[in-house]
This record gives C-alpha cells, sequence and structure tokens, in this order.
C-alpha cells in the first residue's frame, strides 16, 4: 500500500475512489494530495533541485528561478500520438487520430500497470478560469512528475481552494499522466524521467477524460492547457453553445480612454504572446494594451447579447526564443522573477540564454544538452521550442479584468497566419459568415518549431487544427450556428504580419507597429473610419491608418495590401484541400462563399466601393 500525504481537506467519494483506482494500477510508493501552498511549490523545486533535475539560478539575476532540461527525446507535443478517442471515428474527424476507446484502453492499461512504481502519485485539483466563476471549469490531475505540479502552480489555479469549491459532489475532469519510467528497487533516476519511445495522449471526449502516457513535457503533461482548455473543452463547449478558443485576449485602451477588447487566434510561432502584450510605438503611445491571455479564450453569451472572455490559465508557457526586449518587452519583465525555464541554454554566472535574447551570445555559456556553446558548431544553445513558464499576474501589461469571474466584453475577432505572399496586411470579413470562413481556411507556413515541411503552407482553421477535440467540420458549423444566435455578432479580421517582397524581405515591420493596424480595427468596429469593399472583404484605403511616427510610403501600402488574382485563385482554390477531407460534413454555406470569392476576384481594383463606415 502506498503511504498518503493528505495536505488537502477532500471529501469527494468519486474523487477518493478514483484516485485508488489509479492508485492500484499504478502503484505509485506514495500518494500526495497538492494543497497548492507557496511552501508546496518552494518544497517540491528544492526537492528538484536537490535532485539536479532543477538548477536554481542565481538569485541576484533572476530570484526564485529555476532551469531544467528535458530528455532530447521529449522537447514538444506529440501531435502523432495524440488521439481523440469518441466512440464513433466520424466524431473524431479526418484531421484528429483517431483509435476505438475500448482498444486505446487495452493498449494503455498495461502500459499504465504498475508505471509510477518507485514515484510519488501527486493529485493536483485545479481550476480552469477564476475559482468559483460560472465560466470556470475544474479538472483533477493524477501525475507521477513533480515538474508538472510545479508548472500546474503556476499555469492553472490549484490545490484546497478548488477543492473547497468542488464539495462532496462537484464535477471534474479526470486527467491522468504518468512519465511512463517506472523505478525497480534501487534503481537511480534519471533527471528527466520520460519514456523515449511510447507516448500517448488521449482524449475521451464522451467521457470528458484524458489519459498522457510517457512525455514530461509542456501540452504532454500540463494537461489543463492543450488537453483540456481546448480539446475536452471545445466539445463541451460545442454540447453546451460556447467557444473554447486558441485565442489570445487583449484590452486595448484609446487616448479617449475607450477600452476594447479583442480575441485572436494564431498558429503556433506566429507570435501570439508578442501580440498579447505589444507595446505600442512611441508615436502612438497614448494607447495602451492590456493582456487578458496570450493562448487560450473561453466564450460565452452575456445576458446583454455581448460575448465575454475569460482567459482559462493563470501563467505563461512561451517559447522562449526570439523574445527580447525589443520583440516582447512585458514577456522579459514578466519572467524577472518566479519563473520556470526549460531547455534554454545557461550562463557560467547562473542566467538563461536563447537565441535572439540579445544580439550576441554570452561568454561562457552551455548549452541545453549540456554541451560548452560553439557558436561554429550550428548547434543553437536553447532548443527552438525551449519554454518559459512565468505567473501572468507578472505582466506588466497583465489587464485589470484578467480575473474578473464575468470575463471581458469582445467586440472582434482577430485571426492569422505567416504567410509569404498573398494575404495582405490586414481585412475584414464582410460578415459573420465570411469571417468564419476565412478564420476556417487560415493558413501558415510552418516553421523549424512547427510540425511537418518548413516554408510549407498548412492550413490551420481557428488555429484549431491540433486542438479541436471533434470533427472539424462540425466545428465549422457550431461556429455558423452561434453566430446566428448573436444579435450583434463580433466583426471577424484578418491580418498577415509577415508577408515578403520578392527578394525575401518583410513588408511589415511588425511586432509594437501592429498597433497601427489594432487601431484600424477598433475603429472600424466603433464606425469610425473607412474602408473600400474588395473581393475578399473590406480594406482600408492608406489614408485610413495611422502613420504618425513611421516612415511608410503609399506605395510600400499598396504591396503589402495588394490582392493578386492569380495569387488568390490558387489559394481559394487551395482550400478545396482542406474542404474535400470533411466533405461529408462540410457546411454547404462555404462552397457557396467559395464560389462568390472566386468570381468576385475578376473585379478590378479601380472597381471596388468605398464602405461603409459601420458594418
Ligand atoms: C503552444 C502552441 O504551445 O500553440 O501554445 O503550440
Ligand atoms: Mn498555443
Amino acid at each position: 500500500m502506498p503511504t498518503e500525504v493528505k495536505k488537502s481537506n477532500i471529501n469527494h467519494p468519486e474523487l477518493e475512489a478514483w484516485v485508488a483506482e489509479v492508485a492500484e494500477l499504478t502503484t505509485p510508493d506514495r500518494i500526495y494530495w497538492c494543497d497548492g501552498s507557496e511552501e508546496e511549490y518552494q518544497e517540491m523545486c528544492d526537492a528538484l533541485v536537490a535532485k539536479g533535475t532543477f538548477k536554481k539560478l542565481n538569485p541576484e539575476k533572476r530570484p526564485n528561478s529555476y532551469a531544467c532540461f528535458s530528455d532530447p527525446s521529449d522537447v514538444a507535443r506529440v501531435e502523432d500520438k495524440t488521439f481523440i478517442c469518441s466512440r464513433l471515428k466520424e466524431n473524431a474527424g479526418p484531421t484528429n487520430n483517431w483509435m476505438d476507446p475500448r482498444e486505446m484502453k487495452e493498449t494503455l492499461q498495461p502500459l499504465f500497470k504498475g508505471s509510477m512504481k518507485g514515484r510519488t502519485m501527486y493529485v493536483i485539483p485545479f481550476s480552469m478560469g477564476p475559482v468559483g466563476s460560472d465560466k470556470a471549469h475544474i479538472g483533477i490531475e493524477l501525475t507521477d512528475s513533480e515538474y508538472v505540479v510545479v508548472n500546474m502552480k503556476i499555469m492553472t489555479r490549484m490545490g484546497q481552494k478548488v477543492l473547497d469549491v468542488l464539495g462532496s459532489d462537484g464535477e471534474f475532469i479526470k486527467c491522468l499522466h504518468t512519465v511512463g519510467a517506472p523505478l525497480e528497487e534501487g534503481q537511480e533516476d534519471v533527471l528527466w524521467p520520460c519514456n523515449p519511445t511510447v507516448k500517448y495522449i488521449v482524449h475521451y471526449p464522451e467521457e470528458r477524460s484524458i489519459v498522457s502516457y510517457g512525455s514530461g513535457y509542456g501540452g504532454n503533461a500540463l494537461l489543463g492547457k492543450k488537453c483540456f482548455a481546448l480539446r475536452i473543452a471545445s466539445v463541451m463547449a460545442r454540447e453546451e453553445g460556447w467557444l473554447a478558443e486558441h485565442m489570445l485576449i487583449l484590452g486595448a485602451k484609446s487616448p479617449q480612454g475607450e477600452k476594447t477588447y479583442v480575441a485572436a487566434a494564431f498558429p503556433s510561432a506566429c507570435g501570439k504572446t508578442n501580440f498579447a502584450m505589444m507595446i505600442p510605438p512611441e508615436s502612438l503611445s497614448d494607447w495602451e494594451i492590456t493582456t487578458v491571455g496570450d493562448d487560450i479564450a473561453w466564450i460565452k453569451e452575456g445576458d446583454d447579447g455581448r460575448l465575454y472572455a475569460i482567459n482559462p490559465e493563470s501563467g505563461y508557457f512561451g517559447v522562449a526564443p526570439g523574445t527580447n526586449e525589443k520583440t516582447n518587452p512585458n514577456a522579459i519583465k514578466s519572467i524577472e522573477s518566479n519563473a520556470i525555464f526549460t531547455n534554454v541554454g545557461i550562463t557560467d554566472d547562473g542566467d538563461v540564454w536563447w537565441e535572439g535574447l540579445t544580439d550576441e551570445a554570452p561568454e561562457n555559456l552551455t548549452t541545453w544538452t549540456g554541451e560548452r556553446y560553439d557558436p561554429a558548431s550550428g548547434k543553437p544553445a536553447a532548443h527552438p521550442n525551449a519554454r518559459f513558464t512565468a505567473p501572468a499576474a507578472q505582466c506588466p501589461s497583465i489587464d485589470e479584468n484578467w480575473e474578473n469571474p464575468e470575463g471581458v466584453p469582445i467586440s472582434a475577432f482577430i485571426v492569422g497566419g505567416r504567410r509569404s505572399t498573398t494575404v495582405p496586411l490586414i481585412y475584414q470579413a464582410p460578415n459573420w459568415n465570411f469571417g468564419v470562413y476565412a478564420a476556417s481556411t487560415i493558413g501558415s507556413e510552418m516553421t523549424a518549431a512547427a510540425f511537418g515541411e518548413v516554408g510549407k503552407v498548412r492550413r490551420d482553421p481557428f488555429a484549431m487544427l491540433p486542438f479541436c477535440g471533434y470533427h472539424m467540420a462540425d466545428y465549422f458549423n457550431h461556429w455558423l450556428q452561434f453566430g446566428r444566435s448573436l444579435s450583434n455578432p463580433p466583426r471577424i479580421y484578418v491580418v498577415n504580419w509577415f508577408r515578403k517582397d520578392d527578394e525575401g524581405n518583410f513588408l511589415w515591420p511588425g511586432f509594437g507597429e501592429n498597433m497601427r493596424v489594432l487601431e484600424w480595427v477598433i475603429n472600424r468596429v466603433n464606425g469610425r473610419t473607412g474602408a473600400v469593399e474588395s473581393p475578399i472583404g473590406y480594406m482600408p484605403r492608406y489614408e485610413d491608418l495611422n502613420w504618425e511616427g513611421i516612415d511608410f510610403s503609399k506605395e510600400q501600402f499598396d504591396e503589402l495590401m495588394s490582392i493578386n488574382r492569380e495569387g488568390w485563385k490558387k489559394e481559394v482554390l487551395m482550400h478545396e484541400e482542406l474542404f474535400e477531407k470533411m466533405y461529408d460534413k462540410l457546411p454547404k454555406e462555404f462552397l457557396f462563399m467559395r464560389e462568390l470569392m472566386l468570381s468576385s476576384l475578376w473585379r478590378s481594383p479601380e472597381t471596388w466601393e468605398l464602405a461603409p463606415e459601420r458594418v
């Protein structure tokens, strides 16, 4: 029998029975119920330091912060090992891996048998969303990884306060995780236990439960994030009539003091965290951007018919490489202390470094794999998917309403991908349905950090391709249906910060300058600026954007905004590749919208009409 440490008061028979059942299967040495306290976090970090998994960083440079390094076989989400095990294959759809739930359980059972031997099984009660909010949902993660416990402490609200809300019969999502590395009697542990060959990230949508085996990294192991807050929550949202989205949420306060909130979906590696924490350039510094969330939004209709969003998370699990004082000063401030760094480079004086943090790498650097850094070797100091985990409250731009249990009212949706050609800097979809079409056909060129062939356009509908817990075409239908019930749905905008010229140079400076685009969006939302009606939607004219403090000519703007007929013909025809996979459930509206777009491409720019200020 495992020893049991109950740090928390628990009186929930179903939960206790589940914990006992899992313990019987996985045979941990000890069961530890987390209370979520600061002391517990500290004790666990100290234990990880003593074991050698965590390296305590120099307290003068990086107070109360740690670095750790994963096994090279365990560095990112494993999309090919991620399954949606709905009872029927057609409910998982063509873009998810599927296995019959019974067959999956038979596969996992022997793997989990004794999988926690020699380890402690931690019971982590956590709330996605402010504790007690009627928009929040509770999960319990059982895990044999201390790394998971301390990261969950930052990324979610966890511990006793969640059990208090759960009471004796509250509902919770079962999240079971093991690193899949049992320890035999006397066997010494490794610094990053995982199963180097077998990994499964499994979702049972009908049971609303999650089982993860073999990985200790990020979204594979911190089950509140992608597994619960997106894959399982998307299923719940469809059934219950709300939206669980891979979206950041930001607030923009105008020079007149008016606050507008927007939610934005960008595929992984398109700078979501940077946009969520953007600092406007000097010339637009009377605008203020505040951050509600950088990755996930749960959105429900309020009594007043508007949409309200919460960020279900309480921390950032951000990509470190490329983050610096210029690209994201607020992120840099958020990670000054109380942070955990995974797979970054380490300086001899106990600080962190990654590609892009500074122009020059510091002297005396050790890479994430523990070698002396040698720029000539071509090997980076940090893994391209190296991460920081930091409390959201530490972000200087955190929004005053970020923990408001009611959420914040959303006035616009923004979607976009990384596209070097074809897609202009910004346009507004003509209406909700065209917006849903545009968001459903978002494409992004893959980078080294993403999954697939570098440079190839991967269609990533609503940036949800790896995160939708059901058939993607049902998801499109859910969005269309959701909009039908709203009296005044938010407008939907498409952006592309990444368009290049023929020589491969970016046409748009991006980062803080994106404020100019956001300003246009907000002015449009409030019926204060003009546009022209192009074949793909409403687009600003040069004079509709604020050019104060930047040297950006009309010619540059025209190139950045150009709609190339041949390029768009190809683009729209390429949507077919996505659609043909899901014809069985594809909204028929999409076929008509596609046709309409194709036929309107024949209108030349001289005939584009001025659009009304409020559409
Ligand atoms: C993430 C992702 O880690 O989208 O947020 O991949
Ligand atoms: Mn993400």
